[in-house]
């Protein structure tokens, strides 16, 4: 275990059985419609990636940046979009692909963005859902797990840019960002 971290959270095992089983789910609810896959980069990347090729159905890809938390543990509820889909998205079944689900403030946001551009459907499937810290309304269409409210890295989740590789999901010492 990486020595910033307090515990293992997720195991490589425990992370790669749920994605097979959210991939099924995917399969069958959209089978014949060839979804959207929309990853939020930077934090998805790696369930994104392990998603998709776990699921039979076709699908397309793309891909968007949004700003979070910078380098502080703590959610500005200020959302701005680095990077836009390549794509025209009216009349598509869109599926956002996130990482983890905080304050809600990044896919609330994005859900209404989208919805803007005549989509077909949008729905959220995110890794990690943090339900005690919401601020506003967002429902998880597809959930990987609940969160509790620690820090959480590794398996594509950062704190300041690090840990991101880990194939883990651990909760991140304290003393690493209270200083
Ligand atoms: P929200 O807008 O508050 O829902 O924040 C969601 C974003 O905050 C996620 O996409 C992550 O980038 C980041 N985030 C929230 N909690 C954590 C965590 O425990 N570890 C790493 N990033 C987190
Ligand atoms: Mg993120």
């Amino acid at each position: 275990m990486h020595p910033d971290l307090e515990s293992i959270m997720l195991s490589q095992e425990t992370i790669g059985a749920r994605v097979q089983e959210l991939a099924a789910r995917l399969d069958a609810d959209y089978a014949g419609k060839t979804p959207l896959m929309v990853c939020i980069l930077k934090g998805s990347v790696f369930f994104y990636t392990d998603l998709l090729r776990a699921m039979k159905e076709p699908v397309e890809l793309d891909f968007m940046s949004i700003s979070s938390y910078g380098a502080s543990a703590n959610t500005s509820g200020e959302v701005r979009l680095l990077k836009d889909l390549g794509c025209k998205i009216e009349g598509r079944d869109v599926v956002i692909v996130e990482d983890i689900v905080d304050s809600g403030y990044t896919l609330s946001y994005l859900k209404r963005l989208l919805h803007s551009r005549g989509p077909a459907s949008v729905r959220i499937c995110a890794l990690l859902d943090k339900v005690s810290r919401r601020v506003v309304p967002l429902d998880v269409d597809y959930k990987g797990f609940d969160c509790a409210d620690e820090f959480v890295v590794g398996y594509g989740l950062d704190y300041a840019e690090r840990y991101r590789t880990l194939p883990y999901i651990g909760i991140l010492k304290r003393s690493v960002y209270e200083k």
